[in-house]
């Protein structure tokens, strides 16, 4: 036999043959959409460090859903920007809030047919000083205070669920926030509400552009108390663990590209369905880059995304839904 014997080129001589070999698929129902929901009518602003993503007003919002939902998108995952804030997250536990209002208004649109409308429970985006949960200020020292934090979590989880969300998505990384949350929507008679928790959720300085675009940088500190230190991936099990045993029924990962170990470690090990978060600043370095002509927009992104299903997610949560929605 000619050297060499194993000719792995031989399946990878045209389109047909790559297609029948190809291991892992992308589909434009694997992706979740992120949406900045705020106050107004017609809102639809830029979010500069982010280009093609926006503050969207409901009504822009519901516009946006539509397009989602015919791009064959699987989901939504609805952030909101409050008229206003305080120290107990009331826009995020409040009836009216505007995640609330959001989630009302995508119920009776069509597009709520075919998404699945997640919100995200957490109190950053609501509180005055911008963190993940309740303050505690003694002179100098502050703390954000675990127990406390878990009654609003509770409660903004279970006004979602009334408001029409079909996933709820804790990302505070408070302990004891999935018991909590599931107690609160059993209670509340939403038994058939699913959690997806952000299971493994790194202190990270890819969220930067997010905190422009749903302003909630902390005013004081950082979140390295309560979001896990980056080379911790035991720990990371942990967490799993520990949310799946409260109740969680899907878990997150995040960010996605930095932590694809993460990812790999958690799919080999928990047979649930799970998803990871391309967060904004991975979207944003790698638009830096189409900008420049560094990288080609399409074939990086359609990659990146690629690389995150192979690690083991089931899903993507990714700014760039819709545009790889249109390529796939
Ligand atoms: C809320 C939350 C954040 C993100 C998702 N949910 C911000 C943070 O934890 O600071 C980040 C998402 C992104 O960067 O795209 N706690």
């Amino acid at each position: 036999m000619s050297f060499p014997d194993v000719r792995m080129r031989r399946l990878r001589r045209n389109e047909s043959l790559r297609a029948l070999v190809r291991e892992t698929a992308l589909e434009p129902g694997d992706l979740i959409y992120p949406l900045f929901i705020c106050p107004g009518e017609g809102v639809r602003n830029p979010v500069s460090s982010m280009p093609g993503v926006f503050n969207l007003s409901i009504d822009e919002a519901v516009r946006e859903a539509e397009e989602a939902a015919s791009l064959g998108i699987g989901g939504l995952l609805l952030f909101g920007l409050p008229e206003s804030k305080d120290e107990e997250a009331t826009g995020a536990w409040s009836d009216d809030g505007i995640v609330q209002q959001a989630l009302q208004a995508l119920k009776q649109s069509s597009a709520s047919k075919k998404l699945v409308l997640m919100a995200d429970a957490c109190l950053c985006e609501y509180t005055s000083h911008g963190h993940c949960g309740v303050i505690k200020q003694t002179g100098e020292e502050w703390d954000v205070e675990n127990d406390p934090s878990l009654a609003l979590l509770a409660k903004t989880a279970v006004s979602q669920a009334r408001a029409g969300a079909d996933v709820v998505a804790p990302s505070d990384m408070m302990d004891g926030r999935v018991a909590a949350i599931r107690k609160g929507l059993d209670g509340a008679g939403f038994s058939n509400t699913p959690i997806l928790s952000y299971a493994s959720k790194f202190a990270s300085a890819f969220y930067g552009p997010f905190r422009e675009a749903a302003d909630s940088a902390p005013q004081f500190g950082d979140r390295r108390s309560y979001q896990m230190d980056g080379a911790n991936a035991r720990e990371a099990m942990r967490e799993i663990e520990l949310d799946l045993a409260e109740g969680a029924d899907m878990i997150l990962m995040k960010p996605a590209m930095p932590y694809l170990d993460i990812v790999r470690a958690a799919r080999d090990r928990f047979d649930v369905p799970m998803g990871a978060y391309q967060v904004s600043g991975e979207y944003s370095m790698l638009h830096a880059a189409f900008q420049r002509g560094w990288l080609d927009q399409n074939r990086t992104m359609l990659e990146s995304l690629l690389g995150i299903r192979r690690a083991g997610a089931d899903f993507i949560v990714t700014y760039f839904a819709k545009d790889a929605a249109k390529l796939l």
